[in-house]
């Protein structure tokens, strides 16, 4: 029956059906191929989205949907009650390919936070020696590292908190991209970690300063303090590197070596390690952080299972295969370039940030205001889909296998919508 509906009727469904825990705009896809989606009427659309950067290597990617089809066929779920084929050669894979010791893996971004939680908490009472509960972990203000009722526990989002207390203690906010509020706050002995988007992406593409990161993560270091790198959003080349930590690098490979390249202690990940086709998510950290977790002390039935394993393995695939990350570097470039040049002419918009394929513009009004969803709604009808993230920021995230051909007509499309709603 699917098939039949109209964007009307499809809405009409979610609504009367459907838990109210999104506002998503009024477009109902029902086709993806590389970086389009089409409704349900057949109207084509740039996504400039990419499922919260989970489709980096662009809707249905062929060689990920094989992976999928072929495994889907064999074998999609033991548990970790039994051993299976796909998963011993996937954690080969994946620790070689981010070069450390071990990988647990989960299936959701929130459910890896939660691990690399866990973990932290683990080794600071067998390793640091910090006495029974009483570790705590540094976050960032403006964070988003999920939703479940622990992490929403340390997030400053009213709507994200409001009425799920009671909150999990043991987590100290300082503001983000400020060395000094993180030096004083590891100086307490029960801090075990600190856990940091290196931009972070809902609170509106904030980029830190350059060298935040390298040294938040040496100030760690200095403190005995686990440094944990969320890039479930940033990372798998939408930042212009294959992770955020590698920094400014132009180097091309999985090299661990070059000037800027932070290595966290931690590292967590999800959305596009299966390039949006299936929940992977992962955390990799070394022995010495590893081996604190022992069987019974955590899992997830779906952890691990064949299914996922093979869709990352070929997700990743595709990032060296593709180039993804010199795209997304070059096409970041260009795209800041033209929005910079552009903002100057319109009032409308006051700046534009990012790194790679991770972008906002910020627009000229307040935050209560709905200009960046009415702004949204207009680049829907002109072919373009893009969210607003806390109130006057509009992200861009489009696949990286965006051509630079297709680029310039996204920043068309752009221009085009901005300069016709300021003459409303
Ligand atoms: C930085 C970051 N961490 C964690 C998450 C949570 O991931 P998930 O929605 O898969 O639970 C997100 C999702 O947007 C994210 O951007």
């Amino acid at each position: 029956m699917i098939d039949t509906l109209t964007s009307e009727k499809a809405i009409k469904l979610e609504d009367k059906h459907g838990a109210h825990n999104y506002h998503p705009l009024p477009v109902v896809l029902a086709r993806g191929e590389g970086v389009y989606v089409w409704d349900v009427e057949g109207k084509k659309y740039y996504d400039f989205l990419s499922s919260y950067s989970a489709v980096n290597q662009g809707h249905c990617h062929p060689k990920i949907v094989n992976a999928l089809k072929s495994q889907a066929e064999t074998l999609t779920l033991t548990s970790r009650a039994f051993y299976n084929d796909v998963l011993g050669p996937y954690e080969k894979y994946i620790t070689e390919y981010f070069k450390f010791d071990k990988v647990l893996p989960m299936n959701t971004g929130a459910e890896a936070v939660e691990t690399a939680i866990k973990i932290c908490r683990k080794w600071a009472y067998e390793k640091k020696g910090i006495a029974e509960n009483e570790a705590k972990i540094i976050v960032c203000d403006g964070n988003f590292h999920g939703r479940t009722t622990t992490i929403i526990s340390f997030s400053n989002d009213p709507d994200a908190r409001k009425n799920f207390g009671p909150y999990t203690p043991g987590f100290i906010k300082i503001p983000y991209n400020d060395l000094d509020a993180l030096a004083k706050a590891l100086k307490d002995d029960n801090i075990a970690g600190f856990l940091v988007e290196p931009i972070q992406g809902e609170a509106g593409v904030f980029v830190p300063d350059d060298g935040y990161i390298k040294k938040a993560a040496s100030l760690c270091k200095e403190a005995n303090v686990l440094f944990m790198a969320d890039e479930i959003q940033t990372g798998i080349a939408r930042t212009g590197g294959l992770l955020r930590v590698c920094g400014d690098c132009s180097c091309e490979s999985k090299c661990e070596q070059q000037a800027t390249y932070t290595r966290p202690d931690m590292l967590i990940l999800g959305k596009a390690i299966s390039g949006g086709v299936f929940p992977v998510s992962a955390v990799l950290a070394d022995d010495s952080i590893m081996e604190v977790i022992r069987p019974g002390q955590h899992g997830s039935t779906f952890g691990g299972n064949p299914l996922g394993a093979k869709v990352a393995m070929a997700a990743l695939d595709v990032i060296y295969d593709e180039n993804l990350i010199q795209n997304a570097r070059k096409l970041g470039n260009i795209f800041r370039e033209r929005m910079g040049a552009f903002i100057k002419t319109t009032d409308l918009v006051d700046k534009v940030r990012g790194k790679g394929l991770l972008n906002a513009i910020l627009i000229n009004d307040s935050p209560d205001s709905s200009t960046a969803w009415d702004l949204c709604v207009a680049l829907k009808e002109n072919g373009l889909l893009a969210k607003p993230t806390h109130g006057n920021i509009i992200r861009f995230a489009p696949p990286l296998v965006m051509t630079e051909e297709q680029l310039h007509e996204c920043c068309d499309i752009i221009e085009k919508t901005i300069n016709d709603f300021q003459k409303k």
